[in-house]
């Protein structure tokens, strides 16, 4: 087709791609020319404003490496992740934990850890966590799942993030009990600001937006047959808890984190926490995502 104006285009494209063979695909990428096309025509870019958006998706991709995943990280400060995550699981908690985002820093690999065991693997200040936490489906057990824990530490930061911190450290894969339980001794996670030395960072101070999260447990429960469940367990008193950058927080989410009185159950002396949380699995796709980084 010879394009004969503007209002050409979007038809002309659409109508190049319509052989696409795969259904799903030709679909998806009908609707992404549609709404591109109607984006370009409602915000009208000049071209040097186009080509700042090409840049800065360019950058985007750029700034990825091994240890840092910036696409996910701009899908995650403009609200995409959370939206994909609320509209493939239930957001209310009626039959399963409601899911929240996977983020940017998931390793597949954690090492396994024995109920109970701690998941701190070297220097690590800041108050004892002890989390108990229970797995059912359908009001029962799940014994035998598999469930990753990562977080950030006191100080607010990733143990990829921090060349100081043990490889590991605050990331752990534990193994349900016949009752559904798992056990782990950890510490306290701080709220933290997202990596901001990107374009995603560029955006959230062009938009005079703060980049913090507030404190979370990140878990992901797993066993063939039952849908994967990925969420976070928020720290209670976090001053972050409604305005989280990447919109992740849920009210179903916000856990009763406690401080403790007295020694530890471990007998150690100084501030502890310990929290209590149950997770609810539905059966459905048992499948794991692409880790974000190694
Ligand atoms: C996280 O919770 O680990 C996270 C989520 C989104 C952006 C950055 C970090
Ligand atoms: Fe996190």
């Amino acid at each position: 087709m010879i394009i004969n104006g503007e209002a050409m285009v979007t038809p002309a494209v659409l109508e190049a791609m319509a052989g696409t063979k795969d259904e799903r695909l030709r679909e998806v990428t009908a609707a992404l020319v549609r709404h591109l096309h109607a984006f370009i025509r409602e915000v009208r870019p000049s071209e040097e404003e186009w080509e700042f958006g090409v840049d800065f998706l360019g950058r985007i991709g750029q700034a990825n490496s091994p240890t840092h995943n910036e696409g996910v990280l701009f899908s995650d400060a403009v609200g995409v992740s959370t939206l994909v995550c609320l509209l493939n699981n239930g957001a209310d908690g009626a039959t399963e934990t409601a899911a929240a985002l996977l983020g940017p820093f998931w390793r597949d690999n954690s090492p396994a850890v024995e109920d109970g065991g701690s998941i701190v693997r070297g220097p690590t200040p800041g108050p004892k966590l002890f989390a108990n936490c229970q797995v059912l489906s359908g009001g029962k057990p799940v014994a035998g799942a598999r469930v990753d824990v990562w977080h950030s530490s006191p100080e607010g930061v990733y143990e990829n993030q921090d060349p100081d911190m043990a490889d590991m450290n605050l990331r752990g894969r534990f193994t349900t009990d016949a009752e559904g339980r798992f056990r782990f001794t950890s510490v306290k996670p701080a709220g933290y600001p997202v990596p901001t030395d990107g374009p995603t960072g560029d955006l959230l101070r062009a938009q005079g937006r703060h980049p913090f999260r507030p404190a979370h447990l990140h878990f992901l429960a797993y066993k063939p047959g039952l849908k994967t469940l990925i969420t976070q367990v928020f720290v209670d008193d976090d001053e972050h808890l409604e305005s989280d950058v990447v919109f992740g927080v849920t009210q179903a989410l916000v856990g009763g984190y406690v401080r403790g009185e007295g020694p530890a159950p471990d007998g150690s002396e100084g501030e502890w926490w310990s929290l209590d949380y149950t997770f609810h699995m539905e059966p459905g796709d048992s499948r794991l995502p692409v880790p974000p980084i190694q």
